[in-house]
């Protein structure tokens, strides 16, 4: 525990070579996270869409605003490493997937600076589950119709079926940290529990991606 505090400190001084970048790309943030702020509409209000098809794909552009949040992508990027703050910035250090997601077997694994709760005093997120999605749950990138595409195929979201992808959703506690980022994070769009009714509605209207 001490030891990587000691390292998070490290860090934390190494980057301050890097203030004035940083300070630059922590303000844009701020700027999007205002652009992005607003709840997120209930899954009943869209029973009024009589099309069942178009309700689906509205339900799922609903649910979009969490999925591309930052506090999302940030896990799911396009390349090896994971990006941070709300302006997706590459992670410093440089941290890289690794063969589990947990980082390179012989170098900086998630934990040393990632412990099981977020740690403010050093600004640092935490879980105990804490790791990047595989390669092939990659989201950067992507339309939120090819985002949708991929999470419905098991053969890319882990081999889940609708319901065990629900679930995820709706009660996994590492999805569900976006609700509760710590620091200046601003968290991901209304509930998980409005999020995984969201997912839960549009599952129950065909699953339809947006085009
Ligand atoms: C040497 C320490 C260290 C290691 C090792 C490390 N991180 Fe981090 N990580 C940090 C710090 C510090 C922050 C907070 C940076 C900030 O918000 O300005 C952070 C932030 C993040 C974020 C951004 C969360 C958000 O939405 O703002 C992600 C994602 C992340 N780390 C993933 C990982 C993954 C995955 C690994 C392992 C492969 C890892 N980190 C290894 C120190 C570390
Ligand atoms: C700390 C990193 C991290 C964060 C933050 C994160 N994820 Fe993930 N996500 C993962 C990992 C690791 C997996 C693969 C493990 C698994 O399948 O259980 C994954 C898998 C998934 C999957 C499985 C299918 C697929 O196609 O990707 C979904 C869906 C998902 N995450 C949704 C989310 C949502 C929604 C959020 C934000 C509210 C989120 N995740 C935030 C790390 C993260």
């Amino acid at each position: 525990m001490r030891w990587s505090i000691a390292v998070v400190a490290l860090v934390v001084a190494g980057v301050a070579a890097g203030a004035p970048l940083l300070l630059a790309s922590r303000s844009v943030g701020k700027t999007l996270a205002v652009a992005q702020s607003g709840d997120l509409r209930a899954a009943e209000s869209f029973n009024g869409i009589k099309n069942r098809r178009a309700r689906s794909v509205a339900l799922f552009e609903e649910a979009g605003k969490v999925i591309e949040s930052p506090r999302c992508l940030n896990c799911h990027p396009a390349g090896d490493r994971p990006t941070q703050t709300d302006a997706m910035r590459p992670h410093i250090p440089w941290v890289v997937r690794g063969p589990d997601g947990f980082g390179a077997e012989s170098g900086l694994r998630c934990a040393t600076c990632h412990h099981s709760a977020n740690f403010d005093p050093a600004g640092v997120p935490g879980n105990p589950e804490w790791h990047l999605a595989p390669a092939e749950m990659a989201w950067q990138g992507k339309t939120l119709g090819q985002i949708c595409a991929q999470i419905k195929d098991p053969k890319r979201n882990g081999g889940k079926d609708m319901k065990a992808l629900i679930d995820h959703m709706a009660n996994d506690e590492l999805v569900g940290w976006a609700w509760h980022p710590g620091g200046k994070r601003k968290p991901a769009p209304g509930t998980q529990k409005e999020f995984g009714g969201l997912i839960r509605a549009w599952a129950a209207t065909g699953a339809y991606c947006p085009s």
